[in-house]
């Protein structure tokens, strides 16, 4: 049963992308399979920074063929620039390396138009999207009159598709009383990628399913998180796709009899980039301690954005049902080196709402706005943990804190990453 499943259990930005690496110098496949460059996943090796939106992090490892499964949406334009910028880096990603799913689909300049637009729209209520045209692209998959990536390999019908699909796009901005596309907008650039891309078009559910057929080992590699999940988050804060565990199934056209593992990556602490409920924020001095000051390239800042993200404590009733709703086998705990110099730190392990008790989160968003987080405390700890590599070497106070997140999700904690670099790092 080769297939591994790693899933965001927060918000989004968990340190999936470090994960991943980590993950993948045992793996034939890593494959992305929902979402598209909203994502934004750091890995840092060897001195090296890499900021990667759309390919896997895993495609740093020179074994792996990297995969953009049919449940993604595709911006060809962003494709090329982030081929171009590792290549630029010293990785060439040939089409021997790269598989792009034929299913996927394509966002549009109309769809980035669109995400805009309807962010503006709902003023003080908006959800705060990373405006790469996310939602937009997967309404018009669900409502089959989207472009898929397999339509690139014939440019002159892509090229009639891409027009039409502007032509749309503008009467419905010209509907919301904005200005409409300029007239071919992008075309051209689009059919420049298109042929670029079209040597890395491949049936990807054959690929996969013979790949794990033969006892492959396949890493599945989440963007977003549990709580962005379309079905799963806290809707309509959300995106657009299947963050969780069932969307790598769906996402990438295999079945759940391959999969061994299902790997939940959670911060010690809780962010989130954007708008919606999150239950222990923190304000102030703590809040600020927490997301750094944007001097580290690890600090709270968004990797596709470069908003600050919002703090707090950890929240071990979203964990809990992240275990749940995906199936947690494991946890990798990151960032705990972030946690030291603290005197006191909390972890969320139920909520009160209205006098009712919960330990798991309430769906409504009326609910969870007014959910009070039940704090258990812990003593912090001074030492830095940032030379650790054996759970042995951490101090007391954070050996309980790690044990006590285990213990609320009902999952055991693999690893824990105390610094960004591919090296630090804590096996249990
Ligand atoms: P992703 O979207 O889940 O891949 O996460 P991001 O890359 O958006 O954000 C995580 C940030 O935390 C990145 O800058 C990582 O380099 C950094 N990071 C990951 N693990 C650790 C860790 O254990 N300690 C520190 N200090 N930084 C980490
Ligand atoms: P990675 O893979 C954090 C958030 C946006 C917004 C909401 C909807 O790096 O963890 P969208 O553009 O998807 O329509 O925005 O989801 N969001 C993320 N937050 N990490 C991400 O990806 C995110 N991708 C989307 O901020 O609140
Ligand atoms: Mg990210």
């Amino acid at each position: 049963m080769p297939a591994t499943i790693l899933v965001g259990a927060q918000w989004g930005d968990e340190g999936k992308g470090r994960a991943v690496d980590w993950l993948a110098s045992s793996a034939n496949i890593v494959a992305r399979y929902s979402g598209g460059d909203n994502a934004g996943h750091t890995v840092f090796v060897r001195n090296q920074l890499f900021k990667l939106h759309l390919l896997p992090s895993g495609i740093l490892h020179q074994q792996t063929l990297g995969l953009l499964g049919s449940g993604m949406v595709i911006n060809p334009l962003r494709l090329v620039e982030e081929l171009d910028q590792l290549a630029g880096m010293g990785v060439h990603i040939t089409p021997e390396r790269l598989a792009i799913s034929t299913r996927a689909h394509i966002i549009t300049p109309a769809h980035i138009a669109l995400d805009g637009a309807s962010e503006k729209a709902l003023g003080s209520q908006a959800i705060g999207t990373t405006q790469r045209g996310i939602g937009p692209a997967y309404i018009d998959k669900a409502s089959r009159r989207g472009i898929r990536a397999g339509e690139m390999a014939d440019v002159e019908n892509f090229a009639e598709a891409l027009e039409a699909a502007l032509e749309r796009g503008s009467r419905a901005l010209k509907n919301m009383a904005l200005e409409p596309l300029p007239a071919h907008a992008q075309v051209a650039a689009y059919v420049h990628a298109a042929k670029r891309l079209s040597p890395y078009l491949r049936d990807t559910v054959q690929l996969i399913n013979e790949a794990l057929s033969r006892g492959g080992q396949v890493l599945c590699e989440g963007a977003q998180g549990t709580l962005l999940d379309l079905d799963h988050g806290s809707y309509p804060f959300v995106t657009s796709s299947s963050a969780t565990a069932g969307g790598a199934l769906t996402g990438l056209g295999f079945g759940p009899k391959y999969v061994e593992r299902v790997v939940g990556v959670a911060k010690a602490f809780s962010t989130r980039v954007g708008g919606g409920p999150l239950p222990t924020e923190l304000s102030g001095a703590l809040g600020d301690r927490l997301r750094g000051t944007g001097e580290n390239f690890w600090d709270e800042f968004g990797t596709t954005t470069g908003r600050p993200r919002r703090c707090g404590w950890l929240d071990g009733v979203m964990l809990r049902y992240a275990a749940a709703v995906n199936g947690l086998t494991e946890l990798i705990v990151t960032k705990l080196d972030i946690l030291t110099g603290f005197d006191e730190l909390k972890i969320a392990v139920g909520y009160k709402v209205g006098g009712q008790r919960y330990d798991y989160p309430p769906a409504t968003l009326a609910e969870l706005e007014h959910a009070q987080p039940v704090y258990e405390s812990f003593s912090g700890w001074r030492d830095d943990v940032r030379r650790a590599r054996d759970f042995g070497d951490l101090p007391r106070a954070a050996r309980d804190y790690v044990r006590r997140i285990g213990e609320i999700c009902a999952t055991p904690v693999r690893a824990v990453s105390v610094g960004p670099e591919r090296e630090q790092l804590v096996l249990l």
